[in-house]
């Protein structure tokens, strides 16, 4: 195990060009839940078809943006955790280093992350729902602090502290409107069925496909085409690492499974641990 991490953190190391490929399980330490964790993951406690489809938002857009808002306040309650800090402080020292990330929280950003690519976009970036119209107009890499230049992004509504309460707990909040055309504003992420962010993935894509180096942290690898990144990393000559409590369908692929978490694994392969 040791010698695996030396090998892991030798091989970074020496890396020219890295990409570093994240899934909820490195908000994980930040009590940011996952989503097939067992009993913690929130599609054990929610059911997806109901709350992370455009169907389930046409059907109830105060039941879906409820719990969105409730996400959000989690996530801005929540801080960036030693993982976090160890990918900014890779990028630090190795600027060629690209992010790409699953998850929707702006906790990479927080830590000091330039740039993440964002594959299933960001709940910090809401936008009017006519642009659900038009595929293209999908928010680019989205950063949670720049509103895509969507046809008409939404500014922040002042969500009420209490947003706390998931669906579970009558947490309905009504959406606002978009100040220009006075339609819906929806959850600026990707929901099951919808295309991925065109620039993002293409972006991502490349990146995995020109790098030396992967390293795959807290992902199940079950979800395309995001999951494709490790594979044509690996298909492409690329070294991948992974960072997993525990096994996923991407172990084969790897050249070294590193059995930790993000917290307590990210920052000694990063050479900031102790
Ligand atoms: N450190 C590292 N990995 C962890 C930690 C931790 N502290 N805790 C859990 N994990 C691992 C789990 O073992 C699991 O393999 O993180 C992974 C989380 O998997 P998922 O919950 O499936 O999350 P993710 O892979 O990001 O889901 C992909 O699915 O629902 C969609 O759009 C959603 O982006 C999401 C996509």
């Amino acid at each position: 195990e040791q010698g695996d991490e030396r090998g892991a953190a030798e091989l970074l190391a020496q890396a020219r060009r890295v990409v570093v490929f994240t899934g909820s399980g490195i908000s994980a330490e930040s009590g940011v839940p996952t989503f097939r964790d067992d009993l913690s993951g929130l599609w054990a406690r929610f059911d997806p078809q109901r709350l992370a489809t455009p169907e389930a938002f046409h059907a109830d857009p105060d039941l879906v943006w409820g719990w969105y808002e409730w996400r959000r306040a989690r996530v801005r309650r929540a801080q960036p955790n030693a993982g976090h800090l160890a990918v900014a402080a890779l990028e630090a020292r190795a600027p060629g280093t690209v992010v790409v990330t699953q998850n929707v929280d702006d906790l990479h950003e927080r830590a000091g992350s330039s740039a993440p690519i964002h594959l299933h976009g960001s709940l910090f970036a809401p936008r009017c729902v006519s642009d659900a119209a038009h595929p293209a107009a999908f928010p680019e890499a989205v950063h949670p602090t720049a509103i895509p230049d969507a046809a008409h992004p939404a500014a922040f509504p002042d969500a009420e502290e209490d947003a706390g309460a998931g669906p579970g707990e009558g947490g309905r909040i009504p959406p606002p409107r978009c100040e220009r055309c006075g339609r819906l504003v929806r959850p600026g992420v990707v929901w099951f069925g919808e295309p991925l962010p065109e620039a993002a993935l293409t972006a991502a894509f490349e990146a995995a496909a020109t790098c030396d180096l992967l390293l795959v942290v807290g992902t199940s690898g079950v979800v395309y085409p995001a999951a494709e990144i490790p594979r044509v990393a690996a298909r492409s000559g690329a070294v991948v690492i992974q960072i997993n409590p525990e096994p996923t369908p991407l172990d084969r692929i790897c050249a070294i499974n590193l059995r930790g978490t993000a917290a307590q694994t990210l920052p000694a392969l990063v050479g900031i641990g102790d």
